[in-house]
């Protein structure tokens, strides 16, 4: 096995810089920043550690090789000068998917049947087999992605996407991914000393997210990669990994996090989800409506995303709850408040300027993250 190996961890659009934190945080300080991706150095261990411990990416990618192409032959050959074989069995199953943009090479499933084609044949040669590949083992997806001519290629090392952390059996109405919610907590300050409040918890997503956060639970501790079958990373390398998140985990953190929601269904959903976690005992779940409200401690943070009144309520019941929300908050100073909405006028209705704004996109709606920063 050739070492060291190069790894790509995406990002959604304008989380790349989190996600690159979060690369540097777990040792891997040699990175390169592009639109939706990070680029890194590690080892075999770096796959294991990655999927583990990435909060905010997307998945984590083992980058084989980049190279410029402008006919199928070129694709092909340089596809399969590449070492396959040292990643992916004899009785592997491969499956290419691919992009093209602004390129010579633009027909995907050509790309994709090349590519293929090509790994195939190298396999067969390294194999020395003169038969077709069975294809029943482990599944690996490769990723043909071309743009301005410079092709891109890579395997999937997460399988489902790493927002699927395992602990969301049920869902509410418009649930943010685990990897946004995540993202969120991450632009605040907040420790795990701090109260922390979710008043539009749905399916409890945000209280979750920091419950982990806060005893340092590595998100992906609970469900498994497509990594984990291939035989070409020694299954002691996942055990290491997997002792070294438990080794990190502080479950003797307490923590002050109280989730609410005007729906008792979403509430017990929330609840649900959080056993499912193993956080039942971390987080206070609450029936109440917004105008309810009022902060349990001197300081502490808010952070929610409220009915933006395009998928959920109509305008006028947005607008209120926005209004509520600034009033009995502009009593608090001390807390610091953060909002991703998409509404616009969000700071005319909450009665109050933001600190600091931030571009965020939830799925493709875009947001503005509106961040209010308690007083010391
Ligand atoms: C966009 S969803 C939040 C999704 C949540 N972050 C998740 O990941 O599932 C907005 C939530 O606000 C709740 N809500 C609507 N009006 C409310 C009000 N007046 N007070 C409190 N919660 C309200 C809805 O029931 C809904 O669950």
């Amino acid at each position: 096995m050739s070492q060291p190996i190069t790894l790509i961890a995406t990002a959604a659009m304008g989380l790349e810089s989190i996600v690159r934190d979060e690369v540097k945080q777990l040792g891997y300080k040699d990175s390169k920043t592009e639109n939706g991706r990070i680029i890194y150095q590690s080892d075999l261990s770096g796959i294991a550690r990655s999927n583990l411990w990435l909060r905010t990416a997307d998945r984590v990618k083992l980058l084989m090789d980049q190279f410029k192409a402008y006919s199928f032959e070129e694709l092909f050959e340089q596809t399969k000068d590449l070492p396959w074989e040292e990643w992916i069995s004899k009785d592997g199953f491969i499956h290419v998917v691919g992009k093209s943009h602004k390129s010579k090479l633009y027909s995907v499933p050509d790309c994709q049947s090349i590519v293929k084609k090509a790994i195939v044949n190298r396999l067969q040669d390294a194999h020395q087999l003169t038969t077709r590949l069975e294809e029943t083992g482990p599944r690996y997806k490769v990723e043909v992605s071309i743009l301005k001519d410079e092709v891109t290629l890579s395997l999937d090392t997460s399988g489902s996407g790493l927002h699927k952390r395992g602990y969301r059996v049920g869902q509410g109405e418009a649930p943010l991914k685990e990897t946004l919610a995540a993202a969120l907590i991450k632009l605040t300050n907040w420790t795990p000393h701090d109260p922390f409040v979710d008043p539009f918890t749905g399916s409890g997503t945000i209280p979750i997210e920091a419950a982990l956060i806060g005893q340092n639970i590595a998100p992906g501790f609970n469900r498994e990669f497509s990594a984990e079958e291939w035989e070409s990373i020694p299954s002691v390398i996942w055990d290491q990994a997997l002792e070294e998140a438990e080794d990190l985990a502080n479950y003797d953190q307490p923590l002050d996090i109280i989730g609410s929601d005007i729906s008792h269904q979403a509430v017990e959903i929330a609840q649900n989800n959080a056993l499912e976690a193993g956080l039942a005992d971390l987080i206070t779940w609450k029936q109440m409506q917004v105008k309810d409200f009022v902060p349990h401690a001197e300081k502490g943070y808010l952070i929610g995303n409220p009915p933006y009144g395009e998928r959920l309520g109509d305008q006028e019941t947005v607008e209120q709850i926005y209004r509520d929300l600034g009033s009995i908050m502009s009593q608090f100073p001390k807390w610091s408040v953060y909002i991703m909405t998409a509404y616009n006028n969000f700071e005319s209705y909450y009665g109050q300027k933001a600190t600091k704004k931030r571009k965020l996109f939830n799925g493709f709606i875009r947001t503005d993250y509106y961040q209010y920063f308690g007083i010391k």
